[in-house]
């Protein structure tokens, strides 16, 4: 078990994360309506695992989906929960949380998985995952593989482009990546206006990249089956490198 389940990092960066780039999320829509969507019926309920400002929660809910999303920081689900008053919303660490009565799917999107750094976590996650869904039921996540991490986190990159200048917050971030470990850091530094002085804050966010043999190994032992992974740029042609989609069902 780890000695630290909690995951507060974006709690200073929510409001940015809102505006300038949770719409990302949505391109790994067309994934969601091939393998889950379809499948599901309207009305079914839908667990979005590390939702965030709730960008993906508040589409499926505008689809007639029955959306209830929870995250480790209570100011992303603060923003979420505004966005999409309809949602239920909760704050829980994905390493250590469980549910009242099964969902008919799951979801988990935009690396957060990837925000998980030690192996034996990220199947602690499938297992509660599991445990939260339907004998049957689709579990879809997406990755960042480690062709995504060399591309967009390599060495002095800047993949994000959270270069953010307001009247009240100013904002720029930094990537690094080290492909020996597979250990990749975002740093966030925001200034945040106080009166006449400005407040700076780091948010480091630590990733790692995981291989498909890990991540198949993990949903098998968390009592997955049919566990395909698919390449977004080779597979649905989008204009994103080593970003990998995983769909599965629960036992
Ligand atoms: C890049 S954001 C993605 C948010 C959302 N899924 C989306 O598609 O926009 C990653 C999110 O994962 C959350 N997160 C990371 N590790 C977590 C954990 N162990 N438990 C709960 N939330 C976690 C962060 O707080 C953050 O909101």
């Amino acid at each position: 078990m780890s000695d630290n389940f909690e995951y507060p990092e974006y709690d200073i960066i929510a409001s940015m994360y809102e505006k300038y780039v949770e719409g990302k999320s949505l391109n790994m829509l067309p994934a969601i309506e091939n393998f889950v969507l379809s499948k599901t019926p309207e009305g079914s309920r839908i667990l979005d695992v590390c939702c965030g400002t709730g960008k993906v929660t508040e589409v499926l809910q505008q689809r007639h989906y029955q959306m209830t999303g929870f995250d480790g920081s209570s100011k992303m689900v603060e923003v979420a929960s505004n966005k999409v008053p309809d949602a239920d919303f909760f704050v829980a660490d994905a390493r250590n949380f469980s549910v009242d009565e099964p969902f008919d799917a799951a979801l988990c999107m935009c690396d957060s998985l990837n925000h998980t750094t030690k192996l034996n976590e990220l199947e602690m996650i499938f297992t509660n995952v599991g445990q939260a869904l339907k004998s049957g039921a689709t579990f879809l996540f997406d990755l960042r593989m480690e062709a995504g991490f060399e591309h967009y986190w390599g060495q002095d990159s800047n993949e994000l482009n959270f270069n953010v200048v307001e009247d009240e917050v100013v904002c720029t971030s930094h990537t690094t990546y080290n492909k020996e470990t597979g250990d990749g850091r975002l740093v966030i530094t925001s200034f945040h206006r106080k009166g006449d002085l400005w407040q700076r804050h780091d948010s480091i966010i630590d990733q790692k990249c995981y291989s498909e043999e890990e991540v198949r190994n993990c949903l098998t032992n968390a009592g997955f089956d049919n566990i395909y992974m698919f390449r977004v740029k080779e597979d649905f042609g989008a204009d994103e490198i080593g970003r990998a989609i995983f769909v599965c069902n629960k036992v």
